[in-house]
């Protein structure tokens, strides 16, 4: 990663990056070089809107003009992002009324000079200072948003990384790879006769000549009072099985594993935080693939728990790989808090578009909480209900339950689908169907084209809450 510095010392060897808010410049001096600045200024409202000026102001320095529209932790997020992507990758900046929102700013910057690391291209590298009254007092906020912007660089790398590449264990290595860097992170990796009860999880990779497994991160800090446990859904390629999708629909199914990337990257940046919170995270991770051992229509699969699903449709193999490791958290792991993560369904992005993920909780605290959380952080998400009269869609005749009824609202059936595997001792659950916002078509705001490692960034500042309040 490019440093970003703190410092309190203006100097004019570094083009000038200039922040400029609707309401004009932000320059506190009120003299002649802001008059000049906001001449140049004149009608920027747009957070992230661009304007470069080669010496326009008597000194040596470039100017760079970046709107941050009202000057909010979004409008900071958006200019970070804009600038790292209009200024060259060797130029130095100094961006001059650096704010107190230095965590947003930094994001920014580094949300958006996000490279996918495939060794082709080289990454920015020329540092940026961002110059404030008092250095000391914001080194905190960044080092947080350094971390942050870690924990989604990793997230975006997996996932953009191509499926001949990225099978099972090739992911289990790199997020083993990750944890081995931080002494507080231990890391179990199941597969073969170790997955003999996670029957979900066996059925969807059956067909795959890379074999599923199934990772587990865990930190038991001194001192945390709550454990959350998180789970990813992490198919590395979905084609739909038996049931294969269409062309268009495979086309970016290498981000099947966007919710176990999101949830191992923001167990090891509460490491990295060092975050007096238990954290386990599951990641069940298998390729749905087509061969004569794929799991078939009409197929009835025995779950963790004990449970059958009957599935006649091998393209829903998300919640198949879910439910088993939702049994396993809840018969062993004794979590406080459970939220799963998965890009899990088409219908939630037929239901909300594409920058909301769905999200599904009876925990009205929990709820608020994910939503408060991904509201700072910069990520998008909207509730969803769990109507208890759509339970009988979930009817079987030959097992517990149907994974796959077409009666519709199919991300609403899909989470209630999930709920199954809770039992009844846990209360606190959240599911976040992120198949929406997990893949961006276009580079925009603080996200590049590709990958966007959705919900590393809301899960990271769940954390950090839990980790504030006392309960
Ligand atoms: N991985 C897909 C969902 C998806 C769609 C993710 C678009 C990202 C973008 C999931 O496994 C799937 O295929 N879901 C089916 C469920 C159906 C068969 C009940 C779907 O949405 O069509
Ligand atoms: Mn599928
Ligand atoms: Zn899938």
């Amino acid at each position: 990663m490019f440093p970003i510095r703190l410092t309190d010392h203006l100097d004019d060897d570094r083009t000038w990056v200039v922040p400029i808010a609707v309401s004009g410049p932000l320059s506190h001096d009120g003299g002649e070089l802001a008059a000049e600045i906001a001449a140049l200024a004149d009608g920027m409202e747009k957070a992230g809107e661009i304007r470069i000026f080669p010496r326009p102001l008597r000194r040596p320095a470039k100017v760079l003009l970046v709107g941050i529209g009202a000057g909010d932790d979004a409008g900071w997020r958006a200019a970070g992002a804009a600038v790292s992507r209009a200024a060259e990758d060797d130029e130095p900046l100094q961006v001059i009324d650096a704010p107190t929102e230095v965590r947003a700013l930094a994001e920014g910057l580094w949300l958006g000079g996000y490279r996918y690391r495939d060794g082709r291209e080289e990454p920015r590298s020329a540092p940026v200072d961002l110059v404030v009254t008092d250095p000391d007092e914001y080194a905190a906020g960044l080092a947080r948003a350094q971390v942050t912007a870690r924990a989604v660089w990793l997230a975006r790398d997996l996932g953009n990384t191509p499926s001949s590449l990225k099978n099972p264990d090739w992911l289990a290595e790199e997020i083993v790879g990750a944890a081995a860097k931080r002494t507080d992170v231990t890391v179990r990796v199941r597969s073969g006769a170790e997955l003999e009860r996670f029957g979900g999880l066996r059925a969807v990779g059956g067909a795959s000549v890379f074999p599923p497994c199934l990772v587990e991160l865990s930190r038991h800090p001194a001192g945390a009072t709550k454990h959350v446990v998180l789970i990813g859904k992490g198919i590395t390629f979905d084609s739909g099985g038996i049931s294969i999708k269409t062309r268009p629909g495979m086309k970016t199914m290498k981000i099947d594993m966007a919710g176990a990337a999101a949830v191992a990257a923001a167990t090891l940046g509460a490491s990295d935080l060092d975050l007096p919170v238990r954290v386990t995270a599951l990641l069940p991770l298998a390729e749905n693939a087509v061969g004569a051992d794929a799991y078939r229509p009409g197929d009835v699969i025995t779950h963790y728990d004990g449970t059958t699903s009957e599935s006649t449709n091998s393209d829903a193999e998300g919640r198949l790989v879910l439910a088993d490791a939702l049994g396993y958290a809840v018969a062993e792991l004794d979590p406080d808090v459970i939220i799963d993560l998965a890009t899990l369904t088409g219908a939630s992005v037929i239901a909300l578009g594409t920058h909301l993920a769905a999200l599904f909780s009876h925990d009205d605290e929990l709820a608020g909480a994910l939503t408060a959380a991904g509201a700072s952080a910069g990520e998008a998400m909207w509730r969803m209900p769990l109507p208890d009269d759509y339970r009988e869609y979930l009817r079987s005749e030959i097992a517990d339950r149907h994974s796959s009824p077409t009666q519709g609202a199919g991300a609403v059936v899909a989470a209630l689908y999930l709920r199954e595997f809770l039992g009844d001792k846990v209360s606190a659950w959240a599911h976040l169907d992120m198949a929406a916002p997990s893949w961006a078509d276009e580079t925009e705001l603080d996200l590049t084209r590709g990958a966007t490692g959705w919900g590393a960034r809301t899960l990271l500042r769940y954390l950090e809450t839990v980790s504030a309040s006392p309960r």
